[in-house]
């Protein structure tokens, strides 16, 4: 089968070549997947260059979330059967036409949902849900902020804000990638490279529409100015939720507005409760899953890639051409949402 194969840690991240490999044939416990269509993630580019936290030994294929069919089951394989459609994850090997996974890591895929949106769905609706529902108590009609909307978790932040009844205002850092934000379901888009940081940047505008009172909940994965600006457009009570820092900055929390409005500055770490909480974990993954199914979420895949092109979707992702979602395709297979 072919693979995008990383033989060397190298920040250039076109050094990755597709190579003909041997998969062994499933062990017991495992499924092998026919891979349709595979999610590219930041920490795919971040283990190619060796600054992920986690480190693959080379060589290896990068890629985590991928969806597919089933063509073989190991012999103590209970739960699936071949010609099975379904969608998995791994730590890596996703970029490459077939993957052997253990059973505990596969569910399922309706036939409604598609490979390419079903293997985007998981880490980005997670991030949200346990952002949104379990940090940040999220509660219908309450005002929520995202930041970095245009990204992928950004976007699963927009969509399941609006599912759980809030009223979202999304920014941005493009007209462009945020009309797509709004035809998606945001009630306002602020775009934040446009807005006059000496007039107060985006916190003027938020404060005008939320009737002087700032946002409820505010979801930042970006950090920086942005969430130093978060801290004065958030409401008595508010909860900033942390959830990452794609602008390279990490922000000080001022504790005397943090006691002047009584609100609260909350970790997310998504993936980390379910290693701590393993039942917990698996209520939140069915919790998505079932969201996913009924049609109540919808991941948003903005372009794909066949295999062999796999470095240009990871380029795309570097220079935030991304809106939601790029993914990786194999075996023939071709997004219809994607025009
Ligand atoms: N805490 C958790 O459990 C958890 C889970 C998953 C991911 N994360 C983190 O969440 C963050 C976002 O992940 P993602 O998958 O949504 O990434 P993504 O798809 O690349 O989206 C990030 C968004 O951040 C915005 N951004 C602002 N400043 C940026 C900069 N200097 N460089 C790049 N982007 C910038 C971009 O929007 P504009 O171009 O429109 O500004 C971009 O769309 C990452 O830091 C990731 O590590 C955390």
């Amino acid at each position: 089968m072919r693979s995008l194969i990383c033989r060397k840690i190298s920040e250039d991240i076109t050094s990755v070549e597709i190579e003909e490999i041997e998969l062994p044939e499933p062990e017991p416990n495992e499924v092998q997947i026919k891979i349709m269509a595979c999610a590219v993630n930041f920490p795919d580019i971040l283990m190619i260059q060796g600054k992920y936290q986690f480190k693959p030994p080379l060589p290896f294929a990068p890629g985590g979330e991928f969806s597919g069919e089933i063509v073989a089951i190991g012999s103590q394989v209970s739960g699936f059967s071949t010609g099975d459609r379904v969608v998995a994850g791994a730590r890596y090997g996703g970029f490459s036409e077939y993957i052997n996974v253990d059973e505990n890591s596969v569910r399922t895929l309706p036939k409604a949902i598609s490979f390419a949106k079903a293997a985007c769905y998981s880490t980005t609706y997670l991030t949200a849900l346990v952002a949104l529902k379990i940090r940040g108590n999220l509660q219908p009609n309450e005002t929520l902020l995202v930041h970095g909307a245009t990204g992928g978790v950004g976007l699963a932040a927009v969509d399941l804000g609006k599912y759980m009844g809030a009223k979202v205002i999304a920014t941005g850092g493009t007209d462009e990638k945020l009309a797509i934000v709004k035809a998606r379901g945001a009630d306002h888009i602020i775009n934040y490279t446009q807005q006059d940081a000496s007039l107060g940047g985006f916190k003027e505008k938020v404060k005008e529409l939320t009737n002087g009172r700032g946002a409820d909940v505010i979801f930042d994965p970006v950090g920086g100015t942005v969430f130093d600006e978060s801290i004065r457009c958030i409401n008595w009570n508010g909860r900033i939720l942390t959830i990452g820092f794609t602008s390279g900055v990490w922000p000080k929390a001022p504790v005397n507005h943090i006691l002047i409005k009584q609100i609260s500055v909350i970790g997310v770490r998504a993936g980390e409760i379910g290693r701590r909480n393993p039942e917990l974990g698996r209520q939140n993954g069915a919790e998505i899953h079932q969201l996913l199914t009924e049609g109540s979420i919808d991941p948003h895949v903005c372009a794909s890639f066949p295999i062999e092109d796999a470095v240009k979707a990871m380029q795309m992702l570097q220079n935030r051409k991304v809106v939601g979602k790029v993914v990786i395709t194999a075996n023939g297979y071709s997004p219809q949402e994607i025009t």
